[in-house]
């Protein structure tokens, strides 16, 4: 088979790395890729929201199977595009990606079947927002209501800081027109978990759980980022979380969707708080997480590409997915400076040192290959993940092998999987 990746991402490399262990595989393309894919795939230079340019790629190379990784050609329809062409293509289309897309869809549709999620309320002009917040509790959260590269969430504290937000997101337009409505959401409080799932429109397989570590410092502090370091498996995702979250998140949702002429095919990404009341809904996404992939498609012993033309053909229930009994951690090494101004181009030494390690994985954000030297390029370089047999030996192992890897203006957190110490063994 001929597969082609779109995207050029940690998450990318994470598919990347697994697909091209597929005994089906011939051929990988990736565009537009990184210099880590490109150990694996032929990297191809099309950005991910030319559609049109990586559909006539397909066709011309006969793909029999694109797989699409980021978020933003999801949500412009490139799947549509894809099948209207007549190519085999992995992910949600454009109707069904708005369960990410737009906040305001995600909620709605939650409410209209009752499964579990912090209360809210939709507004689509800031006065009547600001109106609102004076007579609301504090905390608050703000929600712009479509994509803002995962920066459109605002926490306030008390009235002041709320109505500021509200006019940023829907006067100031900081995040466009995603913020042309908001959501106004109850602060809940508990452990985050991500869950990743597979889904065949009807059926729906979720993966082991993962944990992000959203925040850029140490302790949580900090702007939001797209992700600095992640583990897997989740110590508070237990057996009895899974069974709720099957029972009354996964195939309500699913049911949902279907219900509302929206089959869910692809990756849904399901954002829970595990609170006092039980595990809710924070978000969904119609992707793979970055760095979530990172940490649970290493542990994934199926074959992917198997899995995923089964989600296309709507054969799900026929495939046992299982995972290694082990634990992985990710830490992601930055460009100082990042979710804000950094530099880049900067030469990365030590990749090397990492050839052939099965317990390791050092997986490229944002890399670039000039004349056979890698070079940095971008917030998020890369992504170190280590695996053991349980999550305290992979933070110590990912810790241990991050001073291997230099570049300057090197940055990552210090504190991923601070939660491992906050539970029993
Ligand atoms: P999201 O982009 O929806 O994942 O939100 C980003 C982060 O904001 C989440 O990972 C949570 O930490 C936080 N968050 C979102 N919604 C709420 C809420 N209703 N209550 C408390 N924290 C929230
Ligand atoms: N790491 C969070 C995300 O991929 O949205």
């Amino acid at each position: 088979m001929k597969v082609l990746i779109i995207g050029g991402g940690g998450r990318e490399h994470a598919i990347a790395q697994k697909i091209s262990m597929s005994p089906k595989l011939d051929k990988l393309y990736c565009a537009p890729g990184n210099a880590g894919i490109g150990q694996y795939a032929e990297c191809v230079n099309i950005s991910v929201m030319e559609h049109e340019a990586l559909a006539d790629f397909a066709l011309s190379k006969g793909i029999d199977l694109t797989v699409v990784g980021p978020d933003d050609p999801l949500a412009a329809g490139i799947v549509d595009v894809f099948e209207e062409k007549g190519l085999r293509v992995f992910g949600p289309r454009k109707l069904a990606a708005e369960i990410e897309s737009s906040k305001v869809f995600a909620k709605n549709l939650m409410k209209k079947y009752k499964i579990p999620t912090a209360l809210y309320e939709v507004f689509e002009s800031a006065g009547e927002a600001i109106d609102y917040l004076k007579t609301s509790k504090y905390p608050i959260v703000l929600k712009a209501d479509g994509l803002a590269l995962g920066k459109g969430v605002l926490i306030c504290m008390d009235y002041d800081q709320a109505v500021k937000g509200v006019r940023a997101i829907m006067e100031e337009k900081q995040f466009g027109t995603a913020g042309n409505r908001l959501v106004i959401e109850e602060f809940i409080t508990g452990p985050e978990v991500s869950v990743l799932a597979f889904c065949d429109g009807t059926h729906i397989l979720p993966m082991t759980s993962a944990q992000d570590h959203k925040r850029a410092f140490d302790n949580d502090q900090g702007p939001n980022t797209g992700g600095m370091g992640t583990l897997s498996p989740s110590p508070f995702y237990t057996e009895e979380v899974d069974e709720f979250c099957k029972k009354y998140i996964y195939q309500p949702t699913m049911d949902a969707m279907k219900a509302e002429g929206r089959d869910f095919v692809g990756i849904l990404f399901v954002g829970l708080m595990l609170t006092k009341e039980g595990p809710k809904v924070l978000e969904y996404n119609a992707r793979f997480g970055d760095p979530e992939a990172q940490v649970v498609l290493p542990r994934l012993k199926n074959d992917l590409v198997e899995v995923l033309e089964a989600c296309i053909d709507g054969r799900l229930d026929k495939i046992d997915l299982s995972f290694e009994d082990n634990a992985a951690v990710c830490v992601i090494l930055a460009s100082d400076g990042y979710p804000g101004y950094y530099e880049k181009g900067f030469p990365i030494e030590g990749l090397d040192s990492f050839r052939g390690a099965d317990d390791y994985f050092v997986f490229h954000a944002a890399t670039k290959n000039e004349g056979g030297q890698i070079l940095t390029n971008g917030g998020r370089v890369l992504g170190l993940t280590a695996i053991a047999s349980d999550l305290k030996k992979a933070r110590a192992k990912a810790y241990e092998a991050v001073d291997r890897i230099n570049f300057a203006n090197k940055y990552m957190r210090k504190d991923i999987g601070r939660v491992i110490d906050q539970v029993e063994d």
